[in-house]
């Protein structure tokens, strides 16, 4: 079992001393030279630590290191280690790397014992953060991007409902969400361990659906060559999610209301009842009420289901989430296609974006960015490669973008303005760095984007 794993950056040519070093004592050693393999790989691996290793600093631009290592960071967080001459920290650029960029860093290269107990304090640096960012993975409900005050009020009914066993009925539009928040029910209930089963009520043909649902004997109808077991009872100890709840025939509400009512079932051709633990969550992107007072939907079962209603809002209603959740996509996209010299969002894009309507919601967001991922052919993702244009600013904007774009504008700013420099650039503002932080991630930014 390896002590742990680095990741050594060398600028220039690097004596192998400090790696045999490491490899020798129980570290397994990956090796990158220049900034195309760094993104390469860790676009592919996760890494905990990085070793920069520098030797001659007049062939160094700290500018272009600082904005590298702020990619990787925005791709995975690393701490990063760096071995340096003493010289490094005459220099305003240099100090200011070391303090903006850098976990640690060791001046004396001859001194491999130091530079190994560097490299376990980042490393139990990184894996405390991993187990913060996994507990606020899932505090968050699980990989729900955003910090609108409409997105942290469903997370708070999210874990709310969570708690109980209760039907839940999810609303909203098509494409807002409603899958990961029964996900994230499901994922924060007592339940969790169990199996999330989800139907789409909408995507079975009417003659095969009591079965899918309720299961079957053998020769229950002509084709049932053998007994199965009905999606129900496959959410055994777990949820059932009920997706597109609206589309179940009239007559499988009734089989679905005594379900719900005496938590029994019973397979097709079988006269045996059986106990299901099966927690219900039902989503619907029809108004619900409106198909009961059509008669196409029955009010009884309206009411069983929807002890516990939640609604997922819009992406309209919380624009301030389109950057954030545009970065999410597009790092997960360059990710997996290596794609790795897409820098981020154009200003024109990002404008484009904030005017943009979403009729489609999160899952537009998300189509959107991926296409352009493909199709783009810069560093820099424009409001063609989204398919979208470039509003005529700022009339016809809400006023939560306009405050939005103000937001982000100033930030960037300030960031230019001062060489990309958190610290200084919060001081500029008034705000602290963790707010300065806070805000970047956000709306996006990272400090290779800033240029
Ligand atoms: N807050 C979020 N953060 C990250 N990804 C999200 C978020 N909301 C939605 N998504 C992603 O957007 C896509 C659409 O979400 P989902 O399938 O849950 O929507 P839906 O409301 O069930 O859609 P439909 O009505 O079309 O069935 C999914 O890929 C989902 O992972
Ligand atoms: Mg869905």
């Amino acid at each position: 079992m390896p002590k742990g794993e680095v990741l050594c950056f060398s600028l220039g040519p690097t004596a192998t001393g400090i790696t045999d070093y490491l490899s020798a004592n129980g570290w397994l050693v990956l090796r990158v030279c220049d900034d195309l393999t760094l993104r390469r790989l860790l676009s592919a691996k996760k890494v905990q630590v990085g070793l920069l290793l520098i030797e001659d600093i007049s062939s160094v631009s700290f500018d272009s290191l600082q904005l590298s290592l702020g990619w990787a960071r925005g791709v995975q967080r690393l701490e990063w280690v760096a071995v340096l001459p003493l010289a490094a920290l005459d220099t305003p650029a240099g100090r200011e790397f070391v303090l903006n960029s850098l976990y640690d860093h060791h001046t004396d290269a001859a001194d491999f014992a130091a530079l190994e107990f560097r490299l376990f304090n980042a490393l139990r640096q990184a894996n405390l953060r991993a187990r913060v960012d996994g507990a606020e993975a899932f505090e968050n409900g699980l990989g729900m991007v955003g910090h609108s005050d409409a997105i942290l009020q469903l997370q708070n009914k999210i874990k709310k409902v969570a708690l109980t066993q209760a039907p839940v009925l999810i609303g909203g539009e098509s494409g807002s969400g409603k899958e990961l928040a029964a996900r994230a029910i499901h994922q924060c209930s007592s339940r969790a361990d169990g199996p999330f089963v989800a139907v789409n009520c909408g995507a079975i043909a009417p003659a095969l659906i009591q079965s899918e649902l309720f299961g079957h004997e053998r020769g229950a109808f002509t084709g049932a060559a053998t007994t199965k077991i009905g999606l129900i009872e496959a959410a055994s100890g777990g949820t059932l999610f009920l997706d597109e709840i609206a589309d179940l025939p009239l007559e499988l509400q009734t089989n679905l209301l005594r379900f719900l009512q005496e938590r029994t079932i019973q397979r097709v051709g079988s006269n045996k009842c059986s106990t299901v633990n099966v927690r219900v969550i039902a989503a619907s992107h029809v108004d619900l009420v409106s198909a009961v007072a059509a008669g196409r939907f029955r009010e009884d079962l309206f009411y069983r289901l929807s002890v516990l209603p939640i609604t997922v809002p819009s992406l309209r209603e919380r624009q301030s989430d389109v950057l954030g959740l545009a970065q999410h996509f597009l790092n997960e996209s360059v990710e997996s296609s290596h794609h790795v010299q897409i820098l981020g969002f154009s200003k024109h894009a990002v404008e484009a974006m904030m005017f943009h309507t979403w009729p489609g919601n999160v899952r537009e967001l998300s189509n959107r960015v991926k296409r352009a991922v493909v199709m783009t052919d810069q560093r820099l993702i424009s409001p063609e490669d989204l398919g979208l244009t470039l509003p005529v600013r700022p009339i016809g904007m809400e006023l939560e973008a306009v405050r939005t774009l103000a937001e982000r504008d100033a930030i960037t700013l300030a960031l230019v303005r001062v060489d990309s420099n958190v610290t200084h650039a919060a001081r500029a503002l008034g705000i602290s760095r963790m707010t300065m932080y806070r805000l970047m991630d956000k709306h996006g930014l990272s400090l290779r984007r800033i240029q």
